[in-house]
C-alpha cells in the first residue's frame, strides 16, 4: 500500500527548542495512525507542519507522492488535507453554521453570502454527521468546550478530507462525544480516509487505531501495528523509561473535621439544581457526571465566577458571598478551570508572571516586584509538576497543550490555598504527568487541602477519591463511598439509572 505521508528528515525549532529533529516516517494511506508522545514530544508541530501552519527549517514532506511545501493552511486544504486542532481555532462570534462553512460560505453572484444554500448545506452536514444536539443557529461562544470541539471536527470531516488529522480531539469531548467520533472514524475508514489521531488515552488506540508512530523529545522513536507491542512498551518508548499507573495511597479512614466548604442546597446558572455537599480536610471529593450536568456550574459557582441563585457557601463553617473570583481566592480556594485558554492563563506573559499572579503581592514592595524571590517560588512549584524551567522565561503561548495544563496547576499550588477545585485537571496530559499530578493531589489533601475533583475519566475518580458525588440533571444522585464506586456502579447513576441497578444488586 502506498503511503498518505511521507517525512524525510524534518526539523523544526523554535528558538533554543528543537521541536522536531531529524524526523523521517510515513503513514500509510487508508489506515487510522495513533501519533503518541509526552507533553511537548512534537505532535502539534508534526501536525502543524502537515496543515501548512508550520514551515520546516529542514526536510521533506511527501503527501500523496507529491513533495509539498505548504504556504499556509488554504494551500494543504487544496490538496485533500484537513485538522482538527488542538487549540480549536473556531471564531466565537459567529454561528455553528458559519464557523462550519468558512471560508467556503455559499455565495451568489460571486459576493452576496446564500442563507438559503448555506442552510441546507448546513443541515446535510448536520444529518450526515449527527450532530443533531447542535442548533447550528448558536453562536459558538455560548457552547462549552466540549460541544466546541465537536463542531471543529466536524468542520475538519465535513470536507471529506483525504487525510484528516485530529489533535487531541477526544481531550475535550464527552463520553457520548467519543463514542460518536468513533463511528465517524470507523466510516472514514470504511471510505478510504486516512486519519491521524493525536492522543494520550491507550484506550483510544486500541479501539479506533490500526497503527501508531511515536514521538520522543522531537525524535521518532518507532512506528508499530496496533497489538504488536504492550501498552507497557508502549509507555517505555513514550517516556523513555518505564511507567506504571497506579493512583496514590489513600487515608482510609473517613476524615470528620470539620469541613472546609460547604455547599447547601446550592442552585445557579441553567443546570445546577440543588446540590448539597462538604469538602474536609485530607479529602478528595470526586464528582462524575456526564456532560452538562451542572457539574461546570457548580465549580464555577464555589469559585465565584457564576452568580448563586440560592443556597449556601459556607468556608470553615462561615457563611460567604463571593462577588467574583478574588473573594474566593481571598478564602483560599484555587481552581484549574477546563478552559486553561481563556480563563487560566495569559498567553503571550511569561511562565513565571502567569504563575504568581494570585500571589505577586507576596513579592512585592511599593509596587515593585523582586523578581528573584518571585523566580525562585515559581520554580519550586513548576518543579512540582514537572514542566521545563524554561517556562519561567517563555510565554504561555510558546508551551505545548499539556505543559499549559502543568502552568495552571502550578499556578494553584503557589497560593497555599486550602481548597482546590479541579476541573478535568489531566484533560490532555500525557501519562506520565498524569501520575504526577495524582500525586499532587494527594499530598495537597494530606496537607490539610481538600479537593473537589471533576473528571470525565471515571476510573481516575474511582483510583482517587475518597468519595465520588454523581450528578444528574443538576443534583447529587447517589454519593459513593471508595469502595461502593466501580464504573459499573458510577456508570448507572451518571445514565440516571442507578436505582434500578441497585436494585437490580
Ligand atoms: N510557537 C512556539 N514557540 C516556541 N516553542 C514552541 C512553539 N510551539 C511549540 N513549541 C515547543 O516545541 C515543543 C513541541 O511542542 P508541541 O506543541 O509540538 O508538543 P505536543 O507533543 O503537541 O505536546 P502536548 O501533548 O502537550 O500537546 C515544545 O517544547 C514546545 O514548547
Ligand atoms: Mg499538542
Amino acid at each position: 500500500m502506498s503511503d498518505a505521508v511521507r517525512l524525510d528528515g524534518v526539523t523544526k525549532t523554535y528558538g533554543s527548542t528543537t521541536a522536531l529533529a531529524d524526523v523521517s516516517l510515513t503513514f500509510e494511506a487508508g489506515a487510522v495512525h495513533a501519533l503518541l508522545g509526552e507533553n511537548g514530544a512534537g505532535k502539534s508541530t508534526l501536525v502543524k507542519i502537515l496543515s501548512g501552519l508550520a514551515r520546516p527549517d529542514r526536510g521533506t514532506v511527501t503527501l500523496f507522492d507529491q513533495q509539498v511545501v505548504f504556504a499556509d493552511r488554504s494551500s494543504s486544504s487544496a490538496l485533500g488535507i484537513e485538522t482538527a486542532f488542538q487549540e480549536i481555532p473556531l471564531v466565537p462570534d459567529l454561528s455553528v453554521a458559519d464557523n462550519l462553512l468558512l471560508p467556503n460560505q455559499p455565495r451568489r453572484f460571486g459576493f452576496l453570502l446564500d442563507r438559503k444554500a448555506a442552510r441546507g448545506q448546513v443541515a446535510a452536514i448536520g444529518n450526515e454527521l449527527e450532530i443533531e444536539d447542535i442548533d447550528p443557529r448558536t453562536p459558538v461562544r455560548e457552547l462549552d468546550l466540549s460541544l466546541r470541539q465537536k463542531v471543529e471536527i466536524t468542520r475538519a470531516i465535513a470536507r471529506k478530507p483525504r487525510l484528516l488529522i485530529l489533535d487531541e480531539p477526544t481531550a475535550a469531548l464527552s463520553k457520548a462525544d467519543v463514542e460518536w467520533l468513533g463511528r465517524r472514524i470507523q466510516a472514514l475508514k470504511t471510505a478510504g480516509t486516512t486519519v491521524i489521531l493525536v492522543t494520550h488515552r491507550m484506550p483510544e488506540v486500541h479501539e479506533f487505531c490500526g497503527r501508531m508512530a511515536i514521538l520522543r523529545n522531537g525524535r521518532h522513536v518507532g512506528s508499530f501495528a496496533v497489538g504488536e507491542i504492550s501498552d507497557e512498551a508502549v509507555f517505555k518508548h513514550i517516556m523513555g523509561r518505564s511507567v506504571q499507573v497506579t493512583f496514590p495511597a489513600r487515608n482510609a479512614s473517613p476524615s470528620s473535621a470539620q469541613p472546609l466548604l460547604s455547599a447547601k442546597d446550592l442552585k445557579a446558572g441553567r443546570q445546577l439544581e440543588s446540590v448539597t455537599l462538604d469538602i474536609r480536610p485530607g479529602e478528595i471529593v470526586g464528582v462524575a457526571a456526564l456532560q452538562g450536568m451542572g457539574q461546570l456550574e457548580l465549580f464555577n459557582a464555589l469559585f465565584g465566577a457564576e452568580r448563586v441563585l440560592s443556597g449556601t457557601i459556607l468556608i470553615n463553617g462561615q457563611r460567604a458571598h463571593f462577588a467574583g473570583p478574588s473573594d474566593a481566592i481571598d478564602v483560599g480556594i484555587g481552581y484549574v478551570p477546563e478552559d486553561r485558554k481563556t480563563q487560566g492563563l495569559a498567553l503571550n506573559r511569561s511562565g513565571t508572571e502567569n504563575a504568581s499572579t494570585p500571589i505577586v503581592s507576596e513579592f512585592s514592595r511599593l509596587g515593585v516586584v523582586d523578581t528573584a524571590t518571585e523566580r525562585a517560588r515559581v520554580d519550586d512549584a513548576f518543579c512540582a509538576v514537572n514542566l521545563h524551567p524554561r517556562a519561567l522565561y517563555q510565554t504561555a503561548a510558546e508551551f505545548s497543550g499539556g505543559n499549559q495544563q502543568k502552568m495552571v496547576l502550578a499556578k494553584w499550588l503557589l497560593t497555599n490555598c486550602r481548597i482546590l477545585l479541579a476541573f478535568d485537571p489531566t484533560r490532555g496530559v500525557d501519562v506520565g504527568t498524569k501520575h504526577e499530578i495524582y500525586g499532587i493531589l494527594r499530598r495537597f489533601a494530606e496537607d490539610g487541602g481538600g479537593v473537589l475533583l471533576h473528571s470525565t475519566e471515571v476510573p481516575e475518580l474511582i483510583g482517587l477519591c475518597d468519595h465520588i458525588a454523581v450528578l444528574y440533571r443538576g443534583r447529587i444522585a447517589a454519593d459513593l463511598a471508595h469502595g461502593e464506586a466501580t464504573e459499573e456502579t458510577v456508570g448507572a447513576w451518571m445514565l440516571g439509572s442507578g436505582e434500578h441497578a441497585r436494585a437490580v444488586a
